[in-house]
């Protein structure tokens, strides 16, 4: 069981707050986890009596749980500790009055979950000060992502640093609190077999990919202000390249960990003017179908301007300048709208040095995310019959059915546990979140300076054509 807590989720009416937050909540209450005296409260502008958030808060409960994870009776004691507070998080008037409805925290420690735009993160910080509701003891914890540039992250990074200090803050990426993406560190650290070829001597080039089918659902002003770039590629991509080229840490432990993967981050080649035309792919989905049924093209959804040109897909060929790495693409891709949601990540190593058989003869490590954790070997064997006739088949380890099909933790359950306990292992250090802006930055002002607009895709398909001739181009090709 954890800390006695006020757990204040600010954006409480919002997406975040009640598909993913308040359902990791519930779990983590009906197993246990939080403390009895546990109190949550949900911010936000709107006017609501605490009934009708409740019954809100239920809704999405119920649609997020599975039925069998969702009992009445738990319902009920959960939402006894639920609440919530109509306030204008611009206001410093309306901190005061928290404060006032809060009363003195007796040991309570205050988690303050910013679940906002980060153009409020400020604000909210600076008030929560005057509002005395920033002690010592308390945490904040801050949704990616953090600013819209390297200049605004900074700001805010200082401005939080200015109330808080870098072990009361936890910068979220939920990528780092999936099961497989922890995995990563595993495989590559507990497995004596892999190091010696963990390198360019062996690897010919890594590809990184997050595809997703759906579209903007309903954050589209958000979604079109940010793009794909800040959106996903700023941060879980470029954490999952940290992990994949990092050196091993000397503990596993917050600050050695994450001094190996600022490291990554400051080796990355930078990207800069007119090599954005040949390393980077903008695309944005035009109309089209998935699984049947016809989806609109980005610009006409809801909250989208109509000549938008944020993009919904990027792809990256990137370079980590170092010693292990010199040499190594790695390909990022990612978009909206794809063919199918596929998050995985493939190790294409080098050919043997002497073929003695005809036919390409490559192994390869894919490691799935999504939809499925599995992680798999592909070998190169003699197929049966007469000839040697060689066949690629893989070593397949699916870790759903080698670990039995208990209920898998969602990212923001384990992250949200992890801010109670106090571990910043699976957090984003501020040094990291700005030397990720600073390889980011280059890349948007050359879209700006070249005019590089986003090449339309229709919705449904593996992206805009030429992001396979970012690979093409050296030989290369995505992996289905
Ligand atoms: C979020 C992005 O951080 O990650 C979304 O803002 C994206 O645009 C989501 O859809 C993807 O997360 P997951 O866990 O579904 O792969």
């Amino acid at each position: 069981m954890t800390i006695p807590c006020d757990i204040l989720v600010f954006g409480g009416t919002g997406d975040l707050a009640l598909h993913k937050l308040l359902p990791a909540l519930y779990h983590l209450y009906r197993d246990g986890r939080l403390h009895n005296a546990v109190r949550i409260i949900a911010l936000a502008r709107r006017t609501l009596p605490r009934n009708d958030y409740l019954k809100l808060a239920e809704r999405h409960c119920r649609a997020q749980v599975t039925r069998q994870d969702f009992e009445q009776e738990v319902w009920q004691r959960f939402a006894a500790r639920l609440d919530y507070f109509s306030m204008d998080a611009s206001q410093s008037a309306d901190f005061m009055r928290l404060a006032r409805y809060l009363g003195e925290p007796f040991g309570l420690t205050r988690v303050h979950y910013l679940a906002t735009a980060p153009d409020l993160f400020v604000p909210i910080v600076r008030h929560l000060r005057l509002a005395g509701l920033a002690d010592s003891e308390a945490r904040i914890v801050l949704e990616k992502p953090i600013g819209h540039s390297l200049a605004s992250a900074t700001e805010i990074n200082a401005a939080i640093g200015a109330v808080f200090r870098e072990t009361q803050v936890f910068r979220i990426d939920h990528y780092l609190g999936k099961e497989t993406v922890q995995n990563l560190m595993a495989l590559r650290f507990a497995n004596a077999l892999l190091e010696p070829v963990w390198r360019n001597n062996q690897i010919d080039h890594v590809q990184i990919s997050v595809c997703e089918t759906l579209g903007v659902e309903n954050r589209g002003p958000y979604y079109d202000r940010a793009g794909a770039a800040r959106d996903m590629l700023q941060n879980h991509l470029l954490q999952l390249l940290c992990l994949i080229a990092m050196e091993p840490p000397a503990q596993f432990e917050a600050e050695a960990i994450r001094d190996e993967k600022v490291k990554v981050l400051r080796a990355l080649k930078p990207i800069t003017d007119l090599d954005v035309q040949d390393k980077t792919v903008r695309g944005q989905y035009a109309a089209g179908s998935i699984g049947g049924q016809e989806v609109p093209a980005y610009y006409f959804e809801k909250g989208v301007d109509h000549d938008s040109d944020s993009e919904t897909f990027v792809a990256v060929q990137a370079h980590v300048d170092t010693w292990r790495w010199a040499g190594v693409p790695f390909y990022l891709r990612t978009g909206k709208r794809m063919a199918r949601r596929s998050s995985q990540i493939v190790i294409q190593f080098k050919p043997v040095p002497h073929a003695l058989f005809s036919g390409g003869q490559v192994n390869q490590l894919s490691i799935q995310l999504q939809p499925e954790e599995r992680v798999s070997l592909r070998m190169m064997t003699k197929a049966p019959g007469k000839g040697m006739r060689l066949e690629p088949v893989e070593l397949d380890l699916n870790l759903a059915q080698v670990f039995g099909q208990t209920r898998r933790w969602d990212a923001y359950e384990r992250l949200l546990l992890d801010v109670l306990e106090g571990d910043s292992t699976l957090f984003m250090r501020r040094d990291e979140v700005e030397a990720a802006w600073a390889w980011i930055d280059p890349i948007l002002q050359g879209w700006q300076t070249h005019f590089q607009a986003p090449r339309p895709y229709p919705a449904g398909t593996d992206g805009p054509e030429h992001s396979n001739q970012l690979l093409a181009r050296e030989g290369r090709q995505w992996q289905p």
